[in-house]
């Protein structure tokens, strides 16, 4: 295995091609397992960096569980504790780079009996926890940070019912609430600007909770889940692809002459289709059959085929329905005839790198011309990428991104610190390769 990813522009590609299950129903399907009465067996999960660090802090809870065929897409078998089992761990868990770990299992640490800490890389230490603080405390949570930022700990405490406004739509931050909700005597209601990916309310909704949904339109929307409650089912599931790690795919089908593409079984929550929509409108040709649903969530085939694109302006809701698939959306604008506006998009600042930042830094070595704004950003296209030394940024989204970048750019792209794709995407290279990309590592 190399050192550096190389990827010069090749063959158009083709095929049809199993994606491993969704991320962010592989983190909520893993914890509820974990808090369930009985074994449950979950098919397709991802088993990638953010979802080991999501097992390893549950099996330093007490929980046991175990993997089969350790590949990106396996079955994990999660021998439930109940809500009330988990057992205090000697150390602090380690959520490494998963900010979805660290914000849903605050809201369960919230509802025990125990104290524990939360802990993660330096870079998971830089992104902002007063935003989960800041409600769970309003529930009666007693939290600790350090500047509003990890490590974070948790005291006993008894939590109260919770009715809270979000300034800004984060699912990760009205799962954390909503999952504190299951060890509340009374309602726990969140209110958020946009709807955002709401897996966990539909997850809720799979396995009997009570759930109410209301007030969708300009107000936001807002989500209860009425009480707690003493029980939870065990899950039996084949978990559906992931829409975030279809787009690179999708947006290099796209791209690149002579391509065409299909991925079944994918998750299409409206919660995550935005940059279908997106592309559609930029004159996409991407294809969508529904094939019915699992665990309340829809799943579809996508056919992708090479297509001319056009500028579009991306703002208001459109953009928590996509908020991780900018960096990849850059890409496709770089080759979009016309101007690409993307606003109302400042959360971009604090994911896993500053992506209006280091989207703008690392595709302009390309080339690209990217001028970030303050909440969003400006490509003029099409532009003409050459091939350049870049850097992931400790990114897996960016560094995807790039690779992507490379098989539409002149000359030789190399991708430095590409091995952050393992952190969503183990098999990402594998597929690319399988499909035709010209790459290698
Ligand atoms: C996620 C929510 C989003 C997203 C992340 C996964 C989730 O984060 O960026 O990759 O599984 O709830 P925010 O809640 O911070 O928007």
């Amino acid at each position: 295995m190399g050192k550096h990813l190389k990827i010069v522009r090749g063959n158009p590609l083709s095929g049809r091609v199993e994606l491993p299950g969704d991320k962010s129903l592989s983190h909520r399907t893993i914890l509820m397992s974990a808090l369930a009465d009985g074994t449950s067996r979950i098919r397709n999960c991802l088993i990638a960096g953010v979802t080991r660090s999501m097992m390893q802090c549950l099996t330093d809870l007490g929980v046991k569980m175990n993997v089969f065929n350790a590949d990106a897409c396996s079955a994990v078998e999660i021998e439930g504790v109940g809500l009330h089992g988990l057992e205090q761990s000697d150390s602090p868990l380690n959520c490494n780079g998963s900010a979805t770990t660290m914000r849903l299992l605050a809201g369960v640490l919230s509802g025990q009996s125990f104290a524990s800490t939360l802990d993660g890389s330096p870079q998971l230490r830089q992104r902002p926890m007063t935003r989960l603080i800041e409600p769970l405390s309003h529930k009666g949570a007693w939290v600790e940070s350090t500047g509003g930022r990890a490590p974070l700990n948790f005291a006993p405490s008894r939590l109260r019912p919770s009715d809270h406004v979000l300034s800004v739509a984060s699912a990760q931050v009205k799962s954390s609430i909503l999952l504190a909700g299951l060890y509340t005597d009374g309602p726990t209601t969140v209110r958020e600007p946009h709807r955002s990916r709401d897996h966990t309310e539909r997850l809720f909704e799979f396995l009997g909770l009570p759930i109410h949904h209301g007030g969708e339109g300009s107000e936001g929307h807002t989500v209860s889940l009425a009480h707690g409650v003493e029980k939870l089912q065990p899950l039996d599931a084949a978990l559906p692809s992931d829409p975030s790690s279809a787009a690179f795919l999708m947006v290099a089908t796209l791209l690149i002459p002579g391509s065409g593409v299909e991925f079944p079984r994918i998750c299409l929550n409206p919660g995550r289709t935005g940059l279908f929509d997106t592309l559609k409108q930029m004159g996409a040709d991407v294809k969508i059959r529904g094939q019915g649903g699992e665990m309340g969530e829809p799943v579809g085939t996508i056919r992708v085929t090479n297509s001319r694109l056009e500028g579009t302006t991306i703002s208001g809701s459109t953009v928590a329905r996509m908020i991780d698939e900018f960096p990849v959306l850059a890409v496709a604008a770089t080759q979009a005839q016309g101007i690409t506006r993307v606003r109302d998009a400042i959360e971009l600042r604090y994911k896993e790198s500053n992506r209006i930042e280091t989207l703008a830094q690392e595709l302009n070595k390309m080339g690209a011309g990217i001028e970030p704004t303050e909440d969003g950003f400006v490509v003029r296209g099409p532009v003409r990428l050459t091939g350049a030394v870049v850097n992931g940024r400790g990114d897996h989204r960016l560094a995807m991104s790039l690779a992507v970048a490379g098989l539409v750019a002149d000359g030789e792209t190399i991708v430095e610190g590409w091995e952050v794709i393992r952190e969503s995407f183990p098999s990402f290279l594998h597929i690319m390769k399988q499909l035709g990309a010209n790459i290698a590592w």
